[in-house]
């Protein structure tokens, strides 16, 4: 069997939360292969609504087996307080949720670095989410790091050695801090980590696809937000494109089936960096208000702007997207016209290719298409499309040349309409 990927196509939050969630009936594993607790990903069903982590989005669905993923990396502190926020409404949670071995530990002291990082770039910071994803990436890499498995070995004095050296750069930097309680919660994280079930999940994850088991690996962040692809330095610290499902969970690239490409029909980013369909007027307001567009784990408001094509078409390039996802036309319901930007002018050139540099010379350029003004969200099948949806569905798909499988009309779980199979 293969492993399916479901990643974001813009700088996160478009919904990926609640389509995993939707597509897991169809899976027997999902599997989180990326990221950390700077992802917030939503489910809302029967009335409630929770925001998920570090825990996977298949963990509501009951019966599957839920991993968190080698590229992952966890502060146990933060993920205790997430499991026990669960624990009520999701069953048998501590035996269906695995978490590898090799996943990197974030440490109390890398969300302190992350903070003091981002005081020294003042102007420049990144505007990161503060939970020490790039400190502890930059461990990992730099061959520093603190993984799950290491809680089962010797683990005191490497804790001790790893926060020694953080705080001598702490120091270096003047940074005000106190480590205690941050210390004392995280060190309960670490006993409550001890409940689950450490995985070698590489050979797990291969062994159940030898036994024809079926694989949803979920992105976090987006394509756009990748350390390698995205905005540099304006990035997230890991790969969130699909070559990170096969580091991040160790499977081959000849084992990945379908790619699922999510994106909303318009565009939102938190934190710095560029963004050239960016709107700092009423409209983009509007979005902001009817989308909700605040972060889910910082709660800022996230800057808002017509959808991309040009960005869009470079995220599922790389990503070699199979099946594309739209996510929230209905914010769009009330306008009269809706734009799409289709291609840069950059310096007097106009160009349809993601350029390396973005500054305040590229311009977008836009074709309008009509609006659908009706209101989407009890829409249950593509029949009851308004023909401009209609419209709006053929010139994107055209235009991004894959097709649109799902179009989800509201954050419920039931406001998702699957066009086929
Ligand atoms: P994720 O990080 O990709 O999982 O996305 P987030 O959960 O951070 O942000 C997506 C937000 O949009 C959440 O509040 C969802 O409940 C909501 N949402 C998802 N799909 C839709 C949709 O089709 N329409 C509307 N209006 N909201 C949606
Ligand atoms: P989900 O999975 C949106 C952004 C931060 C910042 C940059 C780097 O919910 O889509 P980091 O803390 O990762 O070092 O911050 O990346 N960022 C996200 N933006 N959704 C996310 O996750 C994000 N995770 C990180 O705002 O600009
Ligand atoms: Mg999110």
């Amino acid at each position: 069997m293969s492993v399916d990927v479901l990643l974001g196509l813009q700088w996160g939050d478009e919904g990926k939360g609640k389509i995993v969630d939707v597509l897991t009936p169809h899976y027997d594993i999902i599997a989180r292969f990326q990221g950390g607790p700077n992802a917030g990903h939503t489910l809302e069903f029967d009335g409630k609504k929770f925001v998920l982590r570090s825990v996977p989005s298949g963990i509501f669905q009951g019966g599957k087996i839920n991993i968190i993923g080698n590229g992952v990396v966890l502060d146990p502190a933060l993920f205790k307080a997430e499991v026990e926020a669960l624990e009520t409404s999701c069953s048998n949670l501590a035996s269906r949720l695995y978490i590898s071995r090799k996943a990197h530990l974030i440490l109390p002291t890398h969300r302190l670095l992350d903070h003091a990082y981002e005081s020294q770039k003042g102007a420049g910071k990144i505007g990161t989410t503060g939970k020490g994803i790039g400190p502890a990436y930059t461990d990992k890499i730099s061959r520093n790091g603190l993984r799950v498995g290491d809680i089962e070995y010797d683990f005191e004095k490497k804790y001790r050695d790893a926060v020694s050296r953080h705080e001598t750069l702490l120091r270096q930097m003047n940074f005000d801090y106190n480590l205690a309680p941050l210390e004392e919660e995280w060190l309960e994280g670490i006993k409550a980590l001890k409940r689950f079930r450490l995985i070698d999940s590489d050979q797990f994850i291969n062994n159940e696809l030898r036994a024809g088991k079926t694989i949803l690996a979920e992105g976090a962040q987006g394509t756009l937000l990748d350390i390698d692809f995205g905005s540099y330095p304006f990035v997230t610290s890991s790969n969130t494109t699909t070559a990170g499902a096969c580091t991040g969970l160790g499977v081959a690239p000849s084992r990945i089936g379908k790619v699922y490409g999510i994106f909303k029909a318009y565009c939102t980013r938190v934190g710095s960096g560029p963004f050239p369909t960016e709107l700092f007027d009423a409209t983009g307001q509007t979005f902001r208000d009817r989308g909700f567009e605040y972060g889910s784990v910082t709660g800022r408001p996230r800057r808002c702007g017509w959808i991309d094509l040009v960005a869009l078409r470079y995220a599922i390039m790389i990503d070699g997207v199979t099946d594309l996802i739209m996510t929230k036309p209905d914010v769009l319901d009330t306008f009269e016209t809706i734009r799409a930007c289709v291609a840069y002018e950059i310096d007097g050139k106009e160009t349809e290719d993601f350029p390396y540099e973005i500054s305040d010379n590229v311009r977008p350029l836009y074709v309008d298409l009509s609006g659908w003004q009706t209101d989407m969200t009890k829409f249950q099948s593509e029949d009851e499309f308004p023909e401009e949806f209609n419209a709006y569905l053929t010139f994107l798909e055209e235009t991004l040349g894959v097709r649109i499988k799902i179009v989800s009309v509201g954050p419920d779980r039931e406001q998702t309409i699957v066009r086929y199979e």
